[in-house]
């Protein structure tokens, strides 16, 4: 049993301080933390240690008692927090464990007369009172005495701490909840946590928080839902050295003396109304640099050696002008004094947008010129203006219930590209939607078991239902459909809506159609023309899972739709309350004139205009700002082929990306031959623009993934080299052999194409340029590879190359001094055509000290990409599916990536049993938050399966007679 950890009398002090009188009556306390961790779920750790806490252990009998439901009873809503927590930094020698102790109040007032009390706890041992209980209840502004504890315990399958009272709280009066407890500081990521890392060959430890979606509990007892905003005091307690940050300014510090050593107390302004899930709390000897915005003081933070390296000046640039953009897009002001952004070595999401302190991983935020590519360059000041846009849209006004994230995580993901235009105005980076959310998406939501943008509040209880909403359907499918939305209402009319609703509900919660009220107002005051009312429109897109590819046959005006599913034989079980019907904006050209846009508001209708003659072509979805796909009649596709080897310009960049999307899905869903979507490859050889040829990539990365063990291989092979040949030399002469970065960004997206492509189609000329750039690197120690082409010369060189390459990247790996290269190199060692260097590697994933917990499943998914790589990984994910599943399966992303990662090249029989055995014998441990992804990797597997099948000669004939 451990030995106690003891909270002497001064911090009884500060609490009585800080909590203003209404804990004159606190003694010393004590808290003790006991070794003996959870053994089974419903199982809590008792608190040890004589005369302190005894709390009871329940065992979740299956039944209907209020602390059984996932959701908060409706009888108490929280006003004001006043938390003072202290992070040890260093280990405890007794215990084994990092911990922190933490004592909060809470106010809160009765809505409804009851005598139970239900707040949120996970993983917390708290201190037994002088009452006898876990708790002290008070009286706010009352003479009045509140009732007395009758019993108090841990109630951990849906984590509450509860307390049965012996009378009841009455209606409409305050009440105050103490607290005084102790919780492990573990590297799990989640809750207050710690991350590691190594400073001058010294280990250091940083406190820090991820709340979202349901951890605050595992940092104090709150009322964990987004409805229950409350304002917030909090102080941290710190060793000298240290830094303490939290979401409002630092208000004070002082030193204390606590249990005989002096510690720093920084005590924090006080929060605006928010929710629990926003707040943060970090501990560290970090550095940062700052400037001021108009009144915001904006910080950046990072470990010392990467702000004295100048890693965090391209976000601090950025930020202020993306903050001056969002201010003037929302018109409404930063609502906090500062804005602080603090780069983590272990982080598990990219970034979380905690209000004013803004989370994370040192990849999404720290910039180096040498080192960084203008992709990695691209991601930070998306990712910035993502969060940023949270700090209004999310945080100054946060949908009721998780059930409507969609919203908040689609509409930053949507704005993120208006931020960044802003940040960097030449890059055209709105455009990168299509390829980066509608393209995404549109590959999961044509599945059967894909699922509808919004769900009911009470289909999502679980922290884990919660979890699994973190998706790409939330995130890319939201984003899709709002710049659809914006896009036909107008950018104006959209963003007046936007701003009444912002006005409206500031400090409040909303839910997803009050956005559609204030934009439908602001469509009746402007007058914009639509076919029904925003609600209607939206909820064709909203309520019902999927999209319609659009049909339109030139020879009549015709013009129809269905809903696409790429495997049109999978039988969709899910009931539409539109039947598979969507209001449909269609913007559109004719032969490179822009014509009056039109809707499709029922299956089918005839627009005249669409009637076209002689070399006439129509083009529909510009920009690809719809949420669709379109299809022809045989002989507009083969106008537009003809345009796009006539003259490809004619067609704008975004719509050429598009025909050659849409045809290659259109051929999967057998709506068009296989050899039409090939075809729309035929002009690429005279295209040099990026978003045309990544559209491209990306599809034949599934004939990669299909054919690579077959033998259509060769000729494929053959063919792609024959396409890329000429861009690889255009590249060659604009980098005056490849020594110039090129300007555009877009541009050096595309070089990247031309020699990942050129390289992997066995171009001699490429991969010797890529092994010698290596083995210079090898030989001299000076690694030369111009950043933006690192990652794919990395992986050719480390493909073609042995152990020795391997080794020597492995090295690198450890040694990097910037995290951004360090995940160059780790991507690429999953590019060894050596089963036993990718059996170790596997096996490292599991071992935190060489891969950070953060990335373990994405480099899971690294070696499953790889065509060697692909069954040991899912070997070894199955013989580890235990274990890798108590780690990762409560994750946000992680874990359906790797689900899906895992499977993404199934295809023949005998791995369609293998998933449905591995599905049959797991369905006790369960798939967490990769539930979903259980199942759309199967309808995955057998779409693949018949696809192949039906595809393989043709595919195998027209690559062989194209090759030549
Ligand atoms: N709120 C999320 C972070 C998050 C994700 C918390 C999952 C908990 C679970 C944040 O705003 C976010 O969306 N981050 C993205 C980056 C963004 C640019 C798409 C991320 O972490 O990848
Ligand atoms: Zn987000």
């Amino acid at each position: 049993m451990g030995k106690g950890f003891y909270i002497s009398k001064p911090l009884g002090v500060v609490a009585i301080i800080l909590c203003a009188g209404a804990l004159a009556t606190i003694i010393a306390l004590s808290v003790v933390y006991s070794q003996e961790k959870a053994k089974n779920k419903n199982e809590i750790s008792p608190t040890d240690g004589g005369a302190t806490s005894k709390p009871t252990v329940t065992t979740a009998a299956p039944s209907n008692e209020p602390w059984d439901k996932y959701r908060l009873p409706k009888s108490l809503t929280p006003e004001y927090y006043n938390v003072i927590l202290w992070p040890r930094l260093t280990l405890n020698m007794t215990t084994g464990l990092y911990i922190f102790t933490g004592e909060s109040t809470v106010d809160f007032v009765v809505i409804e007369e009851t005598d139970l009390i239900l707040i949120h706890s996970n993983k917390l041992n708290y201190t037994q009172l002088d009452n006898g209980h876990l708790a002290k209840l008070t009286t706010v502004n009352s003479r009045a005495e509140a009732p007395t504890i009758k019993k108090s315990w841990l109630q951990t399958t849906t984590q509450y701490l509860v307390l049965e009272l012996n009378g009841k709280l009455k209606k409409d009066q305050k009440y105050q909840l103490y607290t005084s407890f102790t919780g492990e500081l573990a590297d799990d990521l989640g809750g207050f946590y710690r991350s590691e890392y190594m400073e001058d060959g010294e280990k250091k430890i940083v406190a820090t928080t991820q709340m979202q979606p349901t951890d605050a509990r595992k940092s104090f007892p709150c009322f964990d839902e987004p409805a229950m905003k409350a304002v917030f005091d909090i102080t941290l307690l710190h060793d000298h050295g240290t830094i303490a940050l939290s979401n409002g300014k630092q208000k004070e510090t002082s030193n204390i003396t606590m249990n005989g050593h002096s510690v720093q107390k920084t005590v924090f302004e006080q929060t605006p109304k928010m929710s629990t899930y926003l707040l943060a709390f970090i501990v560290s000897d970090f550095g940062y640099i700052n400037n001021t915005i108009g009144d915001v003081m904006i910080r950046i933070f990072a470990r010392k050696p990467a702000i004295d390296a100048g890693q965090g000046q391209y976000a601090l640039n950025k930020t202020g002008p993306i903050l001056k953009f969002f201010e003037s897009y929302y018109n409404s002001t930063y609502p906090l004094p500062k804005s602080d952004q603090i780069a983590l070595p272990d982080f598990n999401a990219g970034a979380m947008e905690n209000w004013g302190l803004i989370t994370y991983r040192e990849t999404a935020l720290l910039y180096d010129e040498e080192f960084s590519s203008n992709a990695n360059k691209e991601r930070i000041a998306t990712i910035i203006a993502h969060e940023l846009a949270h700090m209004w849209f999310g945080n100054l006004v946060t949908l009721r219930w998780w059930n409507d994230l969609w919203l908040n995580e689609g509409f930053a993901s949507y704005v993120e590209y208006l931020g960044a235009h802003e940040a960097e105005p030449d890059w055209n980076v709105k455009d990168l939607i299509v390829l980066n959310d509608v393209h995404r998406v549109f590959a999961v939501d044509a599945l059967a078991s894909s699922h509808p943008l919004s769900s009911k509040e009470e289909d999502i209880q679980r922290p884990e239902q919660i979890s699994e909403l973190f998706d790409a359907i939330s995130y890319s499918k939201g984003a899709s459909v709002l710049r659809m939305l914006s896009d036909f209402l107008t950018e104006d009319v959209f963003t007046m809506g936007l701003r009444t609703y912002l006005k409206a509900f500031s400090f409040g919660n909303t839910v997803y159609t009050d956005l559609w009220e204030h934009l439908q107002t602001a469509v009746n005051t402007n007058g914009t023309e639509l076919p029904d009312s925003v609600k209607n429109i939206m909820n064709t897109w909203v309520l019902q899972m999927g999209f319609p590819v659009v049909t339109i046959d030139t020879t009549t005006g015709a013009v129809s739709q269905k809903h696409f599913l790429l495997d049109p034989e999978s039988e969709v079980t899910a009931p539409s309350p539109y039947n598979y019907e969507w209001i449909v904006p269609i913007k559109w050209m004719k032969t490179g004139q822009k014509e009056t846009p039109i809707w499709l508001t029922k299956k089918s209708d005839t627009i005249s205009a669409m009637n076209t003659s002689g070399l006439d072509w129509v083009l529909a979805n510009l920009d690809v700002v719809g949420y669709y796909r379109v299809n022809y009649d045989e002989g507009n596709w083969e106008r537009l082929l003809q345009t796009l080897s006539n003259n490809h310009t004619l067609i704008p960049v975004i719509n050429r990306a598009q025909l050659v999307d849409d045809a290659f899905n259109l051929a999967r869903a057998k709506i068009i031959p296989t050899v039409l979507a090939l075809s729309t490859t035929k002009y690429l050889i005279n295209d040099r623009d990026y978003m045309p040829w990544k559209s491209a990539l990306n599809n034949l990365d599934f004939f990669y993934l299909m054919f690579d063990r077959t033998e259509v291989y060769g000729p494929m092979q053959d063919y792609l080299k024959k396409q890329v040949t000429p861009l690889f030399k255009y590249y060659k002469e604009l980098t005056h052999n490849w020594t110039k970065v090129p300007n555009g960004h877009m541009d050096q997206y595309n070089q990247v194409n031309a020699i990942s492509l050129a390289c992997r189609t066995g171009l001699e000329e490429c991969q010797t340029l890529a092994q010698t750039w290596f083995k210079e690197w090898m030989d001299t120690g000076k690694n030369q590879i111009p950043s933006n082409l690192r990652s794919t010369v990395y992986c050719n060189a480390i493909a073609a190359g042995g152990a020795k390459e391997w080794e020597f990247a492995l090295s690198a790996f450890q040694n990097a001094t910037i995290a951004i290269e360090a995940d160059k190199l780790r991507a690429a060692l999953a590019c060894s055509k050596q089963p036993w260097l990718l059996n170790r590697y596997l096996e490292y994933t599991l071992n935190p000290d060489i891969i950070r917990k953060q990335d373990a499943t994405s480099t899971i998914v690294y070696i499953a990409g790889n065509v060697i790589g692909q069954s040991l990984a899912w070997d070894f994910v199955r013989a580890q599916w235990s274990y890798i599943f108590s780690q990762y399966g409560g994750g946000s992303f992680s874990f359906s990536n790797l689900i899906n990662g895992v499977t993404e090249r199934f295809s023949t029989e005998f791995e369609l049993q293998q998933l449905k055995q591995f599905k049959a014998d797991n369905s006790e441990v369960g798939f967490g938050s990769g539930t979903l992804a259980v199942d759309q990797s199967i309808e995955r597997t057998i779409a693949n399966i018949k696809w192949i099948e039906e595809n393989k000669n043709n595919v195998l004939a027209w690559f062989d007679k194209e090759a030549k």
